[in-house]
């Protein structure tokens, strides 16, 4: 017997007035899988994530987590069964420290607050945060204050605050906005590592084709609210409809050479060597 997946979108919809920002969404997300979700601005790609962590209720359709319909949850039990999110506008508090800031998000994610008034450090959620420092390498900050720290330490806090629920499904909203390209890949390069040894499966949000290229097996581009493309990075990026209408003529990846004229350039390079 196949296992349910774990993340299954059907006719998924949602229209606000006048405005249709879903639009017949199915979507299946398997174990461990991670994918790249584009589109413009607009397009209906924070309403999708909105609506899988319960934040926005469907207007119609269903969504699954492992077989287990969870359609119109709360965010707090979307959490609680193991789907989890990060938010376009960093949730980091600007006054407290790396650790600070972990120890108040283990907190309510394992007592609803109760344990950040009553004992927030508590030696397991000390060493529970310094794990998390650990593995998303922002130990070195651990005392430093948010405000102070680079925009890109700040995104790596951001995202393991969202992950300290242990989530199976985890949304990322656009987590890398805002820093240089080479720190976008130095972010992703620790939050995939991480988030692959624990076998979660993630959606993230992204305006980047080079990095959607590099750290996904699937892409959903959206437009209008539709899924117009769901497929692997190599063809989804090399899709008219994609070019035309997220990525741009301007921006569009060099397409791979057919294989004739890739052993072709080879065999020139080797006769001219
Ligand atoms: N709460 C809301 N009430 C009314 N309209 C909304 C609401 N949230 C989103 N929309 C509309 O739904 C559409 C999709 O918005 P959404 O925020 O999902 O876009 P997006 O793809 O995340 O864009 P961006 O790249 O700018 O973040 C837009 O037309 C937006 O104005
Ligand atoms: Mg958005």
């Amino acid at each position: 017997m196949t296992a349910s997946p774990a993340l299954k979108v059907t006719d998924l919809c949602k229209s606000f007035s006048g405005i249709t920002a879903a639009n017949n969404i199915n979507v299946e997300a398997a174990d461990g899988d991670i994918i790249g979700i584009i589109g413009a601005n607009g397009a209906g790609k924070t309403v999708f994530v909105n609506m899988i962590t319960g934040y926005l209720k469907p207007t119609s359709g269903k969504i699954e987590f492992h077989g287990q319909d969870i359609t119109g949850i709360e965010p707090r039990d979307a959490t609680h069964v193991g789907v989890c999110r990060s938010f376009q506008v960093s949730q980091v508090f600007m006054t407290m420290t790396v650790r600070e800031n972990l120890l108040i998000a283990l907190a309510i994610a394992k007592d609803e607050g109760k344990a950040m008034l009553s004992s927030p450090r508590s030696p397991d959620l000390v060493a529970e945060a310094d794990r998390m420092m650990q593995a998303y390498k922002i130990h070195d900050h651990a005392d430093a204050v948010a405000s102070t720290l680079s925009q890109g330490v700040r995104k790596l806090l951001d995202i393991a605050m969202a992950v300290v629920a242990n989530p199976k499904v985890l949304l990322l909203d656009e987590p890398t906005s805002g820093v240089s390209v080479e720190e976008k890949f130095a972010i992703m390069d620790i939050v995939i590592a991480a988030l692959k040894e624990k076998g979660v499966t993630v959606l993230f949000v992204e305006h980047d084709m080079e990095i959607v290229e590099r750290y996904v097996d699937r892409v959903l581009a959206f437009y209008q609210g539709e899924v117009i493309c769901d497929a692997p990075p190599a063809e989804a990026l090399q899709d008219p409809k994609v070019i035309e209408y997220v990525i741009g003529h301007d921006h569009a990846p060099n397409p791979t050479p057919p294989a004739d004229a890739a052993s072709a350039a080879a065999n020139g390079t080797e006769s001219n060597a």
